[in-house]
């Protein structure tokens, strides 16, 4: 059935592009989607990495800004930037910051997680939410964030897709997380285990390297943490 496979790909499709560069209305409308989508799973990361009062923080394909909003509360007398090369995911993390950028305490930039436009040794806190499956260059993503961390500052990468969901698996998880997570890495998405992640952080020189996960949320949440 041709007809019905081609009805199919095509939000499938619209989605997945929107996901990896949100551009246009479909990826602004994606950008408001994942502000609701990801808000558990970013409070959760936040969590994990330890965000202090003061801590100077960057958040690595920031997308619509939501997880700004909440690091920049944490660091209330910190600075978080938020970095995303998407033109269309800044103007949104831009507007939905617009109070903290006028007092300078947040700062949103278009830039490239490959080469990241910060001096070395910047920031206590580095978090890269629901964005590392689709780095091009995912060993220079996480050298540059080794780079731009002080030393004894922290990193956490965390997807809400993994290797890690469940073995008795959720409802979602029966209805759509097989398929979905093989159609996702027919597609070039890198689905990992949490000890995958960790032997990356470790090839990277990141110390103390560990992982927790939550295996019955969405289709397996994992953060994977190291410090520099
Ligand atoms: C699925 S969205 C997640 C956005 C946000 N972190 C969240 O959790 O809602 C992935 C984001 O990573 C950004 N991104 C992907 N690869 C990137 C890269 N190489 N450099 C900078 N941003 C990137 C995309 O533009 C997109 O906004």
């Amino acid at each position: 059935m041709p007809g019905a496979n081609a009805v199919t790909r095509g939000p499938y499709r619209l989605l997945q592009e929107n996901f990896r560069r949100p551009a246009g209305a479909p990826g602004a409308l994606v950008g408001h989607l994942m502000t609701v989508q990801h808000r558990g799973l970013t409070r959760w990361s936040t969590e994990h990495l330890d965000v202090r009062r003061s801590h100077h923080v960057l958040d690595l394909g920031c997308g619509s800004g939501m997880a700004v909003e909440l690091l920049a509360r944490r660091a209330g007398s910190g600075f978080v930037a938020g970095l995303d090369y998407s033109p269309t995911m800044v103007r949104q993390a831009v507007r939905r910051n617009a109070d903290a950028v006028g007092r300078g305490q947040v700062a949103i930039r278009r830039g490239d997680v490959g080469q990241l436009p910060y001096e070395d040794n910047t920031f206590d806190r580095v978090s890269a939410i629901e964005t590392f499956y689709f780095w091009p260059d995912p060993a220079r993503g996480l050298a540059e964030a080794y780079r731009v961390l002080k030393p004894g500052g922290r990193l956490a990468v965390t997807l809400e897709m993994s290797r890690e969901a469940s073995a008795v698996p959720t409802l979602t998880q029966l209805l759509f997380g097989r398929r979905f997570t093989e159609r996702s890495e027919r597609d070039g998405l890198r689905i990992l285990s949490g000890a995958e992640l960790v032997a990356m952080l470790d090839v990277a020189g990141f110390k103390d390297t560990r992982f927790v996960a939550e295996p019955r949320r969405s289709l397996g949440w994992v953060c994977a943490l190291g410090s520099k």
